[in-house]
């Protein structure tokens, strides 16, 4: 959601990493490494199967013999980081906040959630709906955690701490996008074939986190992640609770609270990585806001629009549920959350990458500010989600 970030920041990569190739429209899926004609005309046979934004991608990049050390650390990670779950029976679930399908009053439920969902503006649905989006491809979140070396789930049903986590992690997160999906299916306010194609798009089109299968890069993209989806959902709960829906302000808040729980124990992790190894831990923290913090939901497409995931962001920027400035202080945050500005003992390449992201906050503040003062004309866009109605982007 912090995409306009892409487009005004160019930081020098110290890695050969990330050659990005955003394609506009048509739609043509190339890698870098794949220009020939006939590659080209077989990618446009079968469009938007494939990842939209393909750039060289970097796999297996932690030494392998780092893997020791998250092997030694699956009794720590049982103390620490497992207690951050919640058993299930003490879980809330979807239903605790949905009309009973079950009771006489169903239909009475139902007409009040729809009468509050009238009070609430379509560009407020649109935010809500890419939030949903974005927690329904959870699919692809666990396959991301699965790619991460010495932590990954080998069996399915791996009995490691790592995997136990990673398992009961995705389940926790699994009611978010049920929930949200069930409110807005009965508020009756949104588009849902729509949306549920945007989704089936989503989930095959994946994601690229440029973790490199390193889990020092994935959990401290994880941890980016959590403060994220905690801020914005606290956001789309405040709107909702200003408009007078105090359910849908409850729901939103109640996810929420679990993105935060998730967040202490992605911290908690590379914490525990700044300790143990804090010169390849500031070296994956310089990198991975190096490459840019990318979206999960950066391929987002609903069979229309080119560029809707910019156009669903700059929505969320416009009204203050995720926005650049976020952006700055969740890396603010973090920095301060693992005392970077303390580390000791660093080597020079360390010392750099310490420099690096210490003064990167306020210099992404500074080109945010820059970026609002050029007064951009507002624009208008149909969203399928709300039944192609305009929404100032
Ligand atoms: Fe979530
Ligand atoms: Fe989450």
């Amino acid at each position: 959601m912090a995409l306009s970030l892409n487009s005004m920041m160019s930081f020098p990569s110290h890695k050969l990493s990330s050659k990005s190739i955003k394609l506009g429209s048509p739609r043509v899926l190339m890698a870098s490494t794949l220009h020939s004609t006939s590659k080209v005309a077989e990618n446009l046979k079968k469009p938007h199967f494939a990842p939209r934004e393909v750039h060289v991608q970097v796999t297996h990049s932690m030494p392998p013999q780092k893997v020791e050390i998250f092997k030694s650390l699956e009794g720590w990670a049982e103390e620490n980081i497992l207690v951050h779950l919640k058993p299930v029976e003490k879980c809330w679930q979807p239903q605790d906040f949905l009309p009973e399908p079950e009771s006489e009053g169903f239909f009475e439920q139902v007409k009040e959630l729809r009468a509050r969902a009238m009070e609430l503006p379509d560009d407020y649905f649109v935010v809500l709906v890419g939030d949903m989006i974005t927690e329904e491809a959870l699919p692809t979140y666990q396959t991301m955690l699965n790619t991460l070396d010495g932590v990954r789930d080998e069996t399915g049903a791996s009995p490691t701490s790592w995997a136990i986590w990673t398992r009961a992690w995705t389940a926790e997160e699994n009611r978010h996008g049920d929930l949200l999906n069930k409110y807005l299916y009965l508020s009756g306010r949104v588009d849902m074939k729509q949306i549920e194609k945007t989704i089936q798009y989503l989930i095959g089109s994946g994601m690229d986190p440029k973790t490199e299968n390193s889990p020092y890069l994935g959990f401290i993209y994880t941890s980016f992640q959590e403060r994220a989806t905690f801020i914005s959902h606290g956001n789309t709960a405040r709107l909702a609770k200003e408009h007078g829906d105090l359910k849908l302000a409850q729901i939103c808040g109640t996810i929420a609270s679990d993105e935060k729980r998730h967040e202490t124990a992605y911290t908690k992790i590379v914490e525990k990585l700044f300790e143990i190894d804090p010169d390849d831990t500031i070296l994956a923290l310089a990198d991975m806001m190096r490459k840019k913090i990318s979206m999960p939901a950066h391929l987002m497409y609903d069979g229309q629009d080119d560029n809707l995931f910019e156009h669903f962001s700059s929505v969320a920027q416009r009204l203050g549920v995720y926005t650049a400035k976020d952006y700055a202080d969740i890396l603010e945050f973090l920095v301060g959350r693992w005392n970077v500005e303390k580390l000791t003992g660093l080597s020079g390449e360390g010392r750099r990458a310490q420099d690096f992201v210490c003064g990167l906050p306020p210099r992404i503040r500074r080109l945010e500010e820059r970026a609002q003062g050029r007064a951009k004309q507002a624009s208008i866009i149909p969203f399928s989600w709300v039944f192609g109605r305009n929404i100032i982007v």
